[in-house]
């Protein structure tokens, strides 16, 4: 079932979207080589709790960390652990964060010093094609209109499209109907309406877009190890179009 989110709904999805903005903008200078992937974590706990909210990843299905941390050829759902940063990687941070019952959502991917071209081509595009899926959000237009224009943003920039996951609705479940995949069929799937909101995350690869999951039972790997990159947004669909929840 798709809920329209209530005036008193929004403004809470506003505030948690929020502390997930700043979540991000106060992790970011710490991303250098050398930083482990459990201090950002730490770091990212302690300021979400800071700002009065959970971090809603940590016990979600057992998810034992604050935030999913991936790097490089981890696609999603990578655990903070010993792992250093390096000159050259390209990490996501995926945070989610709840804030009086509601949940904000979004995922950013960031370059340590200086990346490889592949690496380059990767981040960009990804970040071009959630604001392609963003151009199709507005009262009538449908889900498969956001997911059909990533998928062709992403096949003529050359990169794959991880089609086991998917953006979602968000509100006081983290994943809520519907389901916004990657790819799709423009004029299909559920018809947007002013108050529901969903986040967008097109997750995409450099060469393959087929996964395996680790040992860990969680992080989701590229098979051919190339790298990934993923850029969320949770936003609310407007009258005439939609408001990101998770920006500036
Ligand atoms: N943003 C992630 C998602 O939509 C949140 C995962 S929480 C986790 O899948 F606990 F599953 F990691
Ligand atoms: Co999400």
């Amino acid at each position: 079932m798709i809920t329209i989110k209530s005036k008193r709904e929004i403004e809470l999805l506003r505030v948690a979207g929020n502390i997930v903005y700043k979540t991000h903008q106060y992790l970011k200078p710490y991303l250098k080589p050398g930083i482990t992937t459990q201090e950002i974590d730490d770091l990212a706990d302690e300021f979400i709790r800071s700002e009065g909210a959970i971090p809603s990843c940590k016990g979600y299905q057992g998810f034992p960390a604050a935030i999913c941390i991936s790097v490089n050829d981890e696609v999603v759902h990578g655990i903070a652990g010993k792992r250093k940063l390096q000159d050259g990687d390209i990490v996501t941070l995926d945070i989610c964060a709840c804030y009086k019952g509601y949940h904000g959502d979004s995922a950013w991917s960031y370059s340590i010093g200086e990346i490889s071209d592949e690496k380059k081509h990767l981040m960009e595009h990804t970040e071009k094609a959630l604001f392609v899926g963003l151009e199709q959000v507005k009262p009538g237009n449908r889900i498969g209109d956001i997911s059909s224009a990533i998928e062709d943003y992403a096949e003529a920039n050359g990169l794959g499209v991880v089609k086991e996951l998917c953006g979602h609705g968000v509100g006081s479940n983290l994943h809520e109907d519907p389901e916004v995949p990657n790819y799709g069929t423009p004029n299909t799937g559920p018809r947007l309406k002013e108050g529901m909101v969903i986040a967008i995350e097109p997750m995409l690869t450099a060469k393959s877009p087929d996964i395996e999951i680790l040992d860990d039972d969680w992080t989701v790997v590229t098979e051919d190890g190339h790298p990934a990159a993923h850029f969320e947004h949770t936003i609310v669909v407007t009258a005439d179009g939609y408001e990101i929840l998770t920006g500036e």
